[in-house]
């Protein structure tokens, strides 16, 4: 291989993620992060998330990565420059660029006549890596430099998997010299020296490298998330026409997933998707859609079903507690899903949010340790339960797959849960002395 020196600017999931995977292949890594408090903690070996695997394997390549607060240094020694900064949502939903044009602005005055490519891993509106483009042709007009689209679809509590063994590498370039060099970056992730928990992981085949147009490099991420997100709100409205007649999601899952046309993944009827992601990235593609003219009637349906979903899952609940109000409920499961402590687009504070408002008394716990104001939080379960009237299950963290509900049980007013994953076995919940609530599922 050929070790390449790069820059990675933003140390969240992706550029963390990343950053590792790139020093396990043997490359040079500069991680630029500017908050204070994130830049400390890497520099003392720690990473600033829960991320399963991603600390130790941090710790591993050390030697190849260096982190500093700014890309001074760094651009001048670097052949690529990867942005893999935030883009939230605009208060109109769309992506809001306002972090990577800020690196840009940083970035400008230190190209030159080296070849550099800047690589755009952030996911970012269709026609953004040409706007890039144009700007440096004004700002830089001297510089030799590249831009290419090089999306990332890792997924948090599994993002350094994700990163070193991922299904697909996708690479939207014009210049032949930009696409060699992400070539000369991505072919060592095959040979990368890992922790032995991933060697289950490493792919027997090359991972496959699809060079396409910066265009559809962009859309092909939105894409992506927005096929996914289509998914699982055609479970869950599977699960509302099995709640309507008496059919059960599970039974209706096993048999497609079993066609591998249609695949198992991401079947699971719930109370719909959270995250950084999805929410973002289906109003985002709504909204490029829109722009161009075009409406994407699925994806307004996608996202309607998506925001009504845990509405129409309470509403079993509130018919069995006969209303919320003056009820005590304990909400399990506050991140937006297992093995992670990001809060963001989070069903669980929302529904304990959405309890409180129609005036139950809501006590929360999550296994991963949380500073939340607005709702009264417990990181001990049995403390949480104590004296309830109901339970939801938001978030399916093993840590209630496993627990003894038998014993839990005891400690409630009323043994009623709403299993709002359909992560528990309901036989053994009734078992256990429990009225179970599922989605979409014969009891
Ligand atoms: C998602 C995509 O899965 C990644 O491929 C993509 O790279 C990433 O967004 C991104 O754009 O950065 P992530 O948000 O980390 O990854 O989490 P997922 O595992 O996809 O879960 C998202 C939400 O969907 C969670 O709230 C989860 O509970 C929900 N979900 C997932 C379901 O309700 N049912 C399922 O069957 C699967």
């Amino acid at each position: 291989m050929i070790p390449l020196e790069i820059t990675v600017v933003g140390a969240g999931y992706v550029g963390l993620s990343s950053a590792v995977a790139l020093a396990l292949a043997g490359h040079r890594v500069h991680l630029i992060e500017h908050n204070i408090k994130r830049l400390q903690a890497l520099q003392s070996g720690q990473i600033p998330f829960l991320e399963p695997d991603l600390e130790s394997a941090f710790q591993d390549c050390q030697k190849n990565i260096c982190i500093a607060a700014s890309l001074e240094r760094s651009v001048k020694s670097s052949s690529l420059i990867m942005l893999a900064v935030g883009t939230p949502s605009t208060p109109a939903h769309s992506a809001d660029l306002s972090q990577i044009f800020a690196a840009l602005e940083d970035i400008v005055p230190l190209l030159d006549q080296t070849p550099r490519v800047i690589v755009v891993k952030s996911t970012v509106p269709v026609g953004t890596n040409a706007e890039i483009k144009a700007y440096l042709e004004s700002r830089a007009p001297k510089a030799v430099v590249a831009v290419a689209s090089n999306p990332e679809f890792l997924r948090q509590g599994r993002a350094l998997q994700g990163a070193l063994f991922p299904d697909r590498i996708v690479i939207g370039a014009s210049e032949p010299w930009a696409l060699e060099l992400l070539r000369q970056l991505y072919t060592p992730l095959q040979d990368a020296q890992i922790p032995e928990a991933l060697e289950q992981y490493r792919p027997e085949q090359a991972i496959p490298i699809l060079e396409i147009s910066p265009e559809s490099a962009e859309l092909a991420k939105y894409a992506a998330n927005a096929f996914l997100a289509m998914k699982i709100s055609f479970i869950n409205e599977i699960a509302n026409v099995c709640a309507a007649t008496g059919a059960d999601v599970n039974e209706i899952k096993a048999v497609l997933e079993k066609d591998k046309r249609i695949g198992s993944d991401f079947l699971q009827a719930g109370l719909g998707y959270g995250g950084s992601c999805f929410p973002k990235d289906t109003r985002a593609l709504s909204q490029i859609s829109l722009r161009s003219g075009y409406e994407f009637r699925l994806l307004r349906a996608v996202i309607e079903v998506n925001s009504e979903q845990r509405f129409r899952v309470l509403q079993q609940l509130e018919q069995r507690l006969e209303g919320f109000r003056g009820k005590r409920i304990a909400v399990l499961g506050l991140t937006f899903k297992p093995d992670t402590d990001d809060l963001r687009e989070s069903l669980g504070v929302d529904i304990a949010l959405e309890l409180q408002a129609r005036g139950a008394i809501v006590k929360a716990h999550d296994p991963t340790p949380l500073k939340l104001e607005q709702v009264d939080f417990s990181s001990d379960l049995n403390a949480c339960l104590t004296g309830v009237d109901a339970v939801i299950l938001v978030t399916e963290w093993d840590e209630y797959r496993n627990a003894n509900w038998k014993d839990l049980g005891c400690l409630m007013q009323r043994k009623l849960i709403l299993d709002g994953r359909n992560a528990l076995e309901p036989g053994d919940m009734l078992a256990a002395g429990f009225e179970y609530l599922g989605v979409g599922r014969k009891i």
